[in-house]
Order: structure tokens, then sequence, then C-alpha cells
């Protein structure tokens, strides 16, 4: 793993923000930077990151392994579905979406779909409680998901489509087309 030229130019400047000595602190962006060049973070590309800010590749590993916005194998290449499991989902029907993710996707998170396209994985609140149950896809929102409703993102994401998010219901969208 290397970083393209131009996300090498980011990272550099991203690394002069921090006071000398504390350079580590850089750790987060630059993986999200190295995660968003290959769609997940294989173990050369912390490496990578760890020799640019002068870190064991323990101590990036540490940072890597701890927030679920990381991920450290190969995720669908069409979307990887995450899907919230904590108290409100799951009594709003959690369960049933991830029922709809071992069926339609694979067996266990994390799994690639045999075509390679699809991944999921169960994650805690994404602070979207409100409309309960949800599942972040990429950078959005799909929320008032049921199983129907979910099998048909998949399937219109599988198409090519790109679907709206937010309330897959309509409920409190606040803002006029
Ligand atoms: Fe699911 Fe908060 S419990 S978004």
């Amino acid at each position: 793993f290397a970083f393209t030229p131009d996300n090498l130019a980011w990272a550099e400047a991203q690394i002069t923000k921090y006071p000398a000595g504390r350079q580590a602190s850089a750790i987060i962006p630059l993986l999200w930077r190295a995660q968003e060049q290959e769609g997940w973070l294989s173990r050369p590309a912390i490496e990578h990151v760890a020799t640019m800010l002068d870190m064991s590749y323990m101590r990036a590993l540490e940072v890597a392994t701890f927030y679920f916005m990381f991920q450290l194998q190969p995720v669908g290449s069409v979307a990887h579905i995450q899907i919230c499991g904590t108290t409100s989902c799951m009594i709003c029907g959690a369960e049933d979406l991830i029922a709809v993710c071992r069926e339609k996707i694979a067996p266990k998170a994390h799994q690639l779909s045999a075509d390679g396209r699809f991944s999921w994985e169960e994650v805690e609140c994404l602070g979207a409680c409100a409309n309960a149950p949800m599942a972040q896809i990429g950078k959005d929102y799909y929320e008032d998901l049921t199983a129907d409703s979910l099998r048909s993102l998949i399937d219109r994401l599988a198409a090519g489509e790109v679907p709206v998010p937010g309330s897959q219901t309509g409920r409190f969208a606040s803002e006029p087309a």
C-alpha cells in the first residue's frame, strides 16, 4: 500500500497541523483517507500510516480496531451495510433487518456476498434512534426500515440505483423537495 500522490500530499498537510512530537495525533484522518482509497484498511495500509507517523504498527492497529467506522476486512464493492443493533433499533426490528442481511448477503457479518458486491455488520447506536430501526450505507442513513424495505434497498443498490437516504416511510421529512 502507498497513498496516491494526491492523498500523500493531503496526509502530509494533515501532519503539519499538529505540534512537533505530536504527529501521531493525525492517525484518525490518515487511516480514514487510507480506507477511502482502498475501501478498507489492510495491514499494509495501517503499516504505511504508522510509518508516516513514526508509530508502531501495534499502536496504529489499536486505533483502527477501536472504531467500527474502520473496516479491517474487505467490504462489498457496491455496499457495506451497517445495521444498528442497539436498544431502540433492536426493539423496533433490527433483528429482522439482520435476518435479511444473512439471507441476501452472507450468513455472517463481515463476509462478502458470493459476488463480492455486498457485506454487512451490526454496529452500535448511530444516533438516529427516533427513526429506528436504521442502517448506514456508505455515508448515508436509511431509517424507518422494515425487512421488506431493506430487501428493496439492496435490490435497488444491486441494480445500480442510488436510493434516497433518510426515512424510508417519509416520516419526519422536513425539507421540501
Ligand atoms: Fe439505533 Fe440509536 S439505537 S440509532
